[in-house]
Order: C-alpha cells, then sequence, then structure tokens
C-alpha cells in the first residue's frame, strides 16, 4: 500500500508526531485570521511567518535610509531586535522587546515588505525561527511557503484563493470597519496585484495542499472545511504504531 499514488496518506499516523497544518496563499486570502481560528478550535499553536516578514520591515524603515538601497546584511541585523512573544494560542511579534501591531499592518510595511521577503538570508532566518516555536506543538502555520519550504513534510497542506477584487473588499472591511467605496476596491485591488507579483517566487501551492477557493465562502465555511480535514488528520493519530514512509517524529 505504500506505493500508492502520491501524495500518499498513511492509514495511522505516528502518535508522536506534532501536527502541522500549513495555510498558504496570496495577499490578503484570509490566511491569518483563518489561521487563528482554526488553531482555536483545534487547541493548536497558531504561527504567522507574514507577521515575522513585517515586524523585520518595520525595524528596518525604523533604522532609516532609502528603501531601494536596504542591503540584505542591514535587514539581517534589524531582524535580531525581533521576537516572539507567546500568547495563549499563538504569538506576537515583539521590535526591541514591544509590540508594534499597528505599525507593521500599516501601509509603509505592507509597501516594503515583499522587498525585504525577497533576501534569501532573510527567508532563511524567519524559517528558523518558525520552525523553532513550532518545535514540539500542533500548530497551525500560515504565509506563503509554508507547505513546500518550511514544513514540506506538514500532514495537511491548505492553499487559499480568493477572486482579487473580493480580497480587496475583504481587507478594506477589515481595516475601515465600513463598507468601502467601489474607486477604494478598485485602488485596494491594484495593490494587491501588485503585491502577488512581487511576492510570486514565494508563493507556491504545494502539489499535495488542498486547493480552497473563498471567493463565495463565508470566513466560518472556510474555517469549518479546514477543521474538517484537519481532525481527519488528528483522529489517524491513533495509539497503533508508526506507519512506515512516515518522516520521524519533529
Ligand atoms: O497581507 P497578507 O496577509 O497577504 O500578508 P502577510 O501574510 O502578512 O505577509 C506579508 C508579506 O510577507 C507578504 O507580502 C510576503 O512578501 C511576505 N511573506 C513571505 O514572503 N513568505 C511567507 N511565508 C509569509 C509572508
Amino acid at each position: 500500500m505504500n506505493d500508492a499514488t502520491p501524495p500518499y496518506v498513511p492509514a495511522v499516523l505516528d502518535p508522536n508526531r506534532k501536527v502541522v497544518v500549513a495555510i498558504d496563499g496570496p495577499a490578503a486570502s484570509g490566511k491569518s485570521s483563518t489561521a487563528q481560528w482554526v488553531a482555536e478550535k483545534l487547541a493548536f499553536r497558531h504561527v504567522d511567518s507574514g507577521a515575522l516578514y513585517r515586524a523585520i520591515t518595520a525595524a528596518r524603515l525604523r533604522a532609516g535610509g532609502q528603501s531601494d538601497e536596504w542591503s540584505e546584511p542591514s535587514v539581517l541585523a534589524v531582524a535580531r531586535q525581533v521576537s516572539l512573544r507567546p500568547t495563549e494560542r499563538g504569538f506576537i511579534p515583539l521590535i526591541k522587546g514591544e509590540s508594534a501591531e499597528g505599525e507593521i499592518r500599516g501601509g509603509e510595511v505592507t509597501r516594503e515588505v515583499s522587498r525585504v521577503a525577497r533576501m534569501q538570508a532573510v527567508r532563511e532566518w524567519v524559517n528558523s525561527e518558525v520552525r523553532r516555536v513550532a518545535e514540539g506543538h500542533d500548530v497551525v502555520v500560515d504565509g506563503r511557503d509554508i507547505g513546500t519550504v518550511v514544513f514540506p513534510d506538514a500532514q495537511l497542506k491548505i492553499f487559499l484563493v480568493a477572486d482579487p477584487w473580493e480580497r480587496a473588499k475583504r481587507r478594506l472591511v477589515q481595516r475601515l470597519s465600513r463598507r468601502p467605496t467601489d474607486a477604494e476596491i478598485a485602488e485596494e485591488t491594484e495593490r494587491l496585484v501588485q503585491r502577488d507579483a512581487r511576492d510570486a517566487t514565494q508563493t507556491v501551492q504545494a502539489r499535495d495542499a488542498v486547493l480552497i477557493d473563498t471567493t463565495y465562502l463565508t470566513q466560518s465555511e472556510q474555517v469549518e472545511r479546514i477543521v474538517a480535514l484537519a481532525r481527519g488528520v488528528t483522529s489517524r493519530r491513533g495509539a497503533t504504531s508508526p506507519v512506515d514512509g512516515e518522516a520521524g517524529s519533529r
């Protein structure tokens, strides 16, 4: 049975191996809020990898200078100011020990973050932080390359997509707490499409990911779908012995 067509899904998972649910997708596809909600329902930890890229970008902006002249070592140097404070169900990124949530979600960081995220040494730093805080826990991790690079052996991989207009509308409702105008949605759609293009190299759907188009789904519907898939994984984490072909414990 082990040579079944890929992706090979063993009937019983190693009970000692922690579960990783990887949620990837383009800008504003609802990854973080979905991941957070899924983690709550499953009592897993949530790790938002994008928040780390955002925090590093905010720290680099504080250091000043023209963003198109930022060198990789200068970005890596400020990454050391970024740490993660554990919360009940996840982490808050800190800059120099302080929360900077408003700053990291702001327009300036959003404009510059892709530049920082393209730097290979920065990606390695973020990936090792994400793996470090996930170690020993069942986790839901969201980003762009979680199922391909950070946790290629995640037991459940989701790739969330949605129509750009719908994504822009959701992002604006979240930001403005009111119904956005069509002109505002058009402008935000343009910004999202540009960011998607800048992030294209690292935004990769894993071969064994489940693709979910959320354009016509409510957030609770998409959460329920992922939770049901994840419960399918946890229910196979039985008391029986590990199955051949499964990677060892993390
Ligand atoms: O705003 P949105 O929710 O789409 O993005 P985010 O998850 O907060 O990520 C912000 C930025 O970090 C993205 O635009 C990417 O440039 C970068 N990122 C990445 O390159 N790889 C990841 N695994 C996560 C984020």
